[in-house]
């Protein structure tokens, strides 16, 4: 997991429109390789779409071939409801509906009575609503998997630490599914409807099995209402009271947030998580998505330092845990953390000039 902190919000959305074009870019998209982008809604990220049609605008890059795929929808809203997704990401995200997909409030098929959600006990006939929901939800995994997975997704996190509409208690292993709106949600989102009665009660959202299957994750927090969540998220273990803490355990996961978003962080969780952050400037490998970081650990005795480090990467990155042994008076042995794409030689200045070689994962 990697942090970037930037102090205004404006800064965190250009910080996430700069990484989905240059993840885009790195990826060289054609008309028989797509990009696939995944997408949410909400408040969040509307700054960051502002700021990608201005960038297409002035040619900065290009969607022609990237497809989007957005996390979940409403159910019950027809696509012409102001406050469906449909809506929000045409008014938002500057992409031809042909490139577009989003999961349908409403069945593609109508059924009779599609805005009732039934209960858990009944409504199980061949044409339930539920049914046809369900139905939805599995062609959008299908669709997703036809795709080759996702490239790279785009998340918000709610307040109470969800992703997508993955509520609190939400499964890890969790699919695209119908889920219940959580009302501390149905509250925040008030805020685009009338009143709270017209927030509907159910989404359909990827499930949290969905969005760990993506290659790579950027979550964008700006706000003093989300320091809760994102410091639980990322400080706290993994706990599914907690969905987007799951992100702890995917290999690729950037934190963008605001200083209002990351004030409940810890500095030493800042200056640890937030220390890989030259991996994102220049052309580093993490910025080319078909190479994958190789994460080495090297256990050195007390005194070892580098002589020279040989590599035919990129760049290395080295990270000294400063964990001493303050308890036996005396520093502890240093830890290093390599960062490359292969293999790493060495040699340290304890024994002369033999050469090590930490293997690539
Ligand atoms: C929306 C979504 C949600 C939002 C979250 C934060 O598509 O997936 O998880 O990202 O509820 O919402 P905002 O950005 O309005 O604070």
């Amino acid at each position: 997991m990697y942090l970037q902190i930037h102090q205004t919000s404006e800064e965190a959305s250009q910080a996430v429109a700069d990484l989905i074009i240059h993840r885009i870019r790195a990826f060289s998209p054609t008309q028989y390789r797509k990009f696939v982008l995944g997408l949410p809604t909400g408040g969040t990220p509307v700054r960051a779409y502002e700021i990608l049609a201005e960038r297409c605008e002035a040619g900065d890059i290009s969607f022609e071939h990237v497809i989007s795929i957005n996390l979940d929808e409403y159910v019950g809203l027809p696509p012409t409801h102001e406050q469906s997704y449909v809506q929000f990401m045409e008014k938002h995200f500057d992409i031809p509906p042909s490139q577009t997909h989003i999961l349908p409030g409403i069945p593609i098929t109508p059924t009779p009575n599609a805005m009732a959600i039934p209960s858990s006990s009944g409504g199980q006939d061949n044409n339930s609503p539920l049914e046809a929901h369900q139905a939805s939800c599995a062609a959008y995994e299908a669709l997703i998997t036809s795709l080759g997975g996702i490239n790279l997704l785009f998340m918000g996190i709610g307040a109470n630490g969800h992703i997508g509409f993955n509520e609190p208690g939400s499964s890890f292993a969790s699919r695209t599914r119908v889920v219940a709106l959580n009302e501390g949600t149905r509250d925040a989102n008030s805020r685009f409807f009338d009143d709270k009665s017209k927030v509907p009660t159910h989404a359909l959202s990827m499930g949290l099995g969905t969005i760990l299957d993506a290659e790579e994750i950027v979550v964008l927090a700006m706000g003093s209402n989300k320091g809760d969540a994102i410091q639980r998220a990322v400080e706290e273990g993994i706990n599914h009271m907690c969905p987007a803490s799951v992100l702890q355990q995917h290999a690729r996961v950037t934190i963008v947030a605001d200083g209002l978003a990351s004030s409940k962080l810890k500095e030493e969780t800042k200056d640890y998580l937030g220390s890989s952050q030259s991996l994102y400037s220049g052309a580093g490998l993490l910025n080319d998505s078909t190479h994958h970081q190789n994460r080495i650990k090297a256990n050195l005795a007390n005194g070892t330092t580098l002589a020279h480090v040989s590599h035919d990467n990129d760049f290395v990155v080295v990270v000294e845990d400063r964990s001493a042994d303050e308890n036996a008076g005396e520093r502890g042995k240093p830890v290093i953390t390599l960062l490359a794409k292969g293999d790493i030689q060495y040699e340290s200045s304890e024994d002369g000039d033999d050469p090590h070689c930490l293997p690539g994962l």
